[in-house]
């Protein structure tokens, strides 16, 4: 066999293959191992072919074992007005080389049929706990253990706070307490249901139990006129997520050390008011999220924000700049380390101790401002300690890749992603985001993705950086 090494690639293929790999969310290397093992599968057309529906007697085989190497997923749906988009989903999953299975809660029984999701998984789907044929078949602790990954969605609020609550009185549930495999959850429900206290508990609860999240995401609901948080992650998207975790088992990253920041900083102009910015944090989470999932040892370092502590993350919640370079400062050192926070430029220069009073007649306060430490340069600029790839961001409303350019250099880090972040983008607090990497050897726009995708496209960038590939 012969053998090739990236390397002897001429330029103009290495880009586009680590532009193809980072969006898929691969090392090069697999990236040049998927398309290898693609070309070399038998062309024609059987993948074409819709899968046949279940006869009656294949209905109670056992699901024939998934070739060697083949990951299994397990789909739980559950009852939800978004069940007919799973159905999509399982076709996204299956064109990915993935083994599927299905189970259908009860109440999505309402809102898909057995013999639908049946027909495009290609064998029966399980629907009973106190199923005989299937206790004695692939019962419930054997579909538990049979799966790579398990998959929610939609996840409804039902579902969730069953299995915050550890619940197993059906199949879908005594399958999700019974399982090792890891779990990915697509919520989806209407805004109300996602904001009540109880919903965002069980979240909580969920998180911290290792639980993977995609979506939900914001618009349209089914009911008439209703807009919000609540929609469920489109399938390909729900693709995506999986792909991210079953790939995460290669950990690109174990033995590396990665510091990260997120969120804004809080800067007090007296104990009651502080200066702040719209960072929600969702950025650097999902990248402290996915470095953790490559293996890495992670410290994020985080601005107050209302999301979870990624699972497995270790985690300094700070309010100001200066806390916040400090906690840097205490992490290092790092073999990388990422400046995502939105950190305030400017401090006010004598916050009060108390508060400033409005009084009838009185001046209004004058809040002169000094200028905050500038993280990213005196990480980037360090003597002693300087990780071996620093990374910042750039938040622009104007001029976006002119101004990244120009960070680069002036700040002396290794790479910078620029993003627009002008209120139409929608980019500061929204679930997506659309990146330039500037480095010295130029720019690179990346497509228009979801957080979670741009996180696993960094951390795919980063592992390929570190590890050799220093293309
Ligand atoms: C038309 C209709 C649509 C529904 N859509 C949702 C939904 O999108 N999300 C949700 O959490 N519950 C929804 N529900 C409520 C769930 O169906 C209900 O809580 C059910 O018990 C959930 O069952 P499960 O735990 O098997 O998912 C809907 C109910 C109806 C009647």
């Amino acid at each position: 066999m012969a053998s090739l090494t990236v390397r002897q690639l001429d330029e103009r293929i290495k880009k586009r293959l680590r532009l193809r790999a980072a969006r898929n969310g691969r090392s090069v290397e697999d990236e040049v191992r998927t398309i290898l093992r693609e070309a070399a599968e038998p062309s024609g057309n059987e993948a074409a072919e819709p899968p046949a529906p279940p006869s009656a007697t294949s209905a109670r085989r056992a699901h024939p074992a998934p070739a060697a190497g083949v990951k299994r997923v397990l789909l739980i749906v559950g009852g939800g007005i978004a069940a007919y988009k799973s159905l999509d989903l399982i076709r996204r999953l299956k064109e990915r080389g993935l083994a599927v299975r299905c189970i259908l809660t009860k109440a999505a029984e309402h809102f898909v049929t057995p013999l639908s999701a049946g027909a495009i998984v290609g064998e029966r789907v399980f629907t009973d706990l106190f199923d005989a044929a299937s206790e004695f078949d692939v019962g419930h602790i054997r579909l538990a253990r049979d799966a790579d990954l398990i998959v929610v969605a939609p996840a409804t609020a039902d579902l969730m706070a069953k299995m915050a609550g550890g619940h197993a009185d059906d199949l879908a549930t005594a399958v999700l307490l019974a399982t090792n495999a890891k779990i990915l959850l697509a919520p989806a429900m209407n805004p109300r249901m996602w904001s009540h206290k109880a919903t965002q508990r069980n979240l909580a609860q969920l998180a911290a139990d290792g639980v993977a999240l995609v979506g939900p995401n914001e618009g349209e609901m089914a009911e008439a006129g209703e807009r919000g948080l609540g929609r469920m992650a489109e399938p390909l998207e729900i693709a995506a997520a999986v792909e991210r975790l079953l790939a995460g088992a290669v950990q690109t990253l174990k033995g590396k050390r990665v510091l990260i920041t997120s969120g804004p900083t809080h800067e007090p102009i007296d104990p009651v008011r502080y200066i702040a910015n719209r960072s929600s944090g969702k950025q650097g989470h999902a990248i402290a999220a996915a470095a953790s999932a490559a293996g890495a040892e992670v410290v994020l370092v985080s601005g107050p924000v209302n999301l979870p502590d990624p699972h497995g993350v270790s985690v300094v919640h700070v309010e100001t700049a200066r806390d916040m370079l400090q906690a840097v400062e205490r992490a290092l050192p790092a073999d990388v380390a990422i400046f995502a926070a939105a950190v305030a430029d400017w401090r006010v220069a004598n916050a009060g101790e108390q508060k400033i009073k409005k009084k009838p007649g009185q001046r209004t306060p004058d809040l002169p401002l000094i200028e905050n430490p500038d993280i990213l340069a005196t990480i980037a600029q360090r003597k002693a300690q300087r990780p071996e790839l620093v990374i910042g961001f750039a938040a622009e409303t104007e001029n976006v890749a002119a101004n990244a350019k120009d960070k680069l250099a002036r700040k002396g880090c290794d790479w910078i992603l620029a993003n627009d972040v002008s209120p139409q983008t929608g980019i500061m607090g929204g679930d997506r985001n659309t990146i330039q990497l500037v480095t010295a050897a130029g720019i690179e726009a990346w497509p228009p993705q979801s957080k979670e995708d741009v996180a696993a496209m960094l951390i795919a960038r980063i592992a390929d950086r570190i590890n050799g590939d220093k293309a």
